[in-house]
């Protein structure tokens, strides 16, 4: 068994009173995340990413689909002990320090007193909060909070970290030290699931990836092979070429007194435009290659404005 996590046709609907405005919010969501890896689950605001990790935590039932936890069903409550769970917006008890909140989530999960005595400063340390731990937590900074959040999240030393939205709200000091603790759990072996509509962060550390829109996954797989290594166009500035004609394939985006800014799409061209420009004794100040990014990749597939 190979999978961390497998999902497959999963269906949510969630009714209002007397059936009045019931809201389909999941539309047969798959997907399969394997052992080791850090997994992005990408998507707009009210796409369903919350409501799936609710699933996939057992806060909420499907109403069709199944759902695979490191190769056992949802019914067996045995495999909650080794998933980690930080919810979007944890709720922490804000009169408690650090070192008091982990200990009373450390008891609820059964987890013994000597080994939570260990455990405390092995992860204080892990998220940097080691000297922070007798600081009431309304005292700490969004950024600390997050990672307080985490080290809860990895008190019972989960093979799967569920991590809803991470970043989000954190400045880029703080998404940097989530990022890394992050790439440091899949370093020690774990496999990350972790849901975000910030998508550089997911671009600079995920292996794979899931975009979901209303509901459905429209596209999954390793991030590589999503976005591609294939340069899509480049950019050019010739300067000095007022009187050029480019070659056939070019596009003039803009003409600024003899500098023009030429988009090309294909590399026998662009060497084509290279040449004449030299020999009209033009000259190429730059040649900016572009390649699909994430944001590119997941507008393709937004409709709209991107949320509902
Ligand atoms: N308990 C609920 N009752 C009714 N609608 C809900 C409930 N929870 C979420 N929704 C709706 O489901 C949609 C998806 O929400 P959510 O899963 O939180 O999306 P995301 O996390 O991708 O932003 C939203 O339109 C939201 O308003
Ligand atoms: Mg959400």
């Amino acid at each position: 068994m190979d999978e961390a996590l497998l999902l497959k046709g999963v269906e949510k609907t969630f009714r209002g009173h007397l059936s009045i405005g019931s809201h389909h919010v999941l539309r047969g969501v798959t997907l399969t995340v394997p052992r080791g890896l850090i997994y992005g689950f990408l998507g707009p605001n009210g796409a369903g990413k919350t409501t799936t990790l609710k699933i996939v935590t057992g806060l909420l039932f499907p109403d069709a689909g199944e759902v695979s936890i490191l190769g056992q069903g949802l019914g067996d409550g045995s495999v909650r002990a080794r998933i980690g769970f930080l919810p979007e917006t944890p709720y922490f008890y804000d009169y408690l320090t650090g070192h008091e909140l982990l200990t009373f989530m450390g008891r609820l999960l059964g987890i013994p007193s000597p080994r939570l005595v260990e455990r405390i400063p092995v992860l204080l340390r892990a998220v940097g909060l080691l000297g922070k731990e007798k600081l009431q937590l309304r005292k700490y900074s969004k950024g600390m909070l997050q990672r307080i959040g985490l080290a809860q999240a990895l008190l019972n030393d989960p093979d799967l970290v569920i991590l809803d939205e991470p970043t989000s709200g954190l400045d880029p000091i703080g998404r940097r030290e989530i990022r890394d603790l992050i790439l440091e759990l899949r370093a020690q072996g774990k496999t990350v699931f972790f849901s975000s509509h910030i998508l550089a962060d997911a671009e600079m550390i995920c292996d794979q990836v899931a975009i979901l829109i209303r509901g459905k996954v429209v596209q999954e797989g390793p991030l590589e092979d999503l976005l591609g290594g294939e340069i899509q166009f480049w950019d050019v500035t010739v300067r000095g070429a007022a009187g050029m004609v480019p070659p056939p394939g070019c596009s003039v985006l803009t003409r600024l007194g003899t500098q023009v800014l030429i988009r090309v799409d294909r590399e026998e061209v662009l060497q084509d435009l290279i040449d004449r420009s030299r020999a009209e004794g033009a000259s190429v100040r730059g040649v900016v290659p572009h390649k699909i990014s994430l944001e590119d990749l997941f507008m393709s597939h937004v409709p709209g404005e991107g949320s509902r």
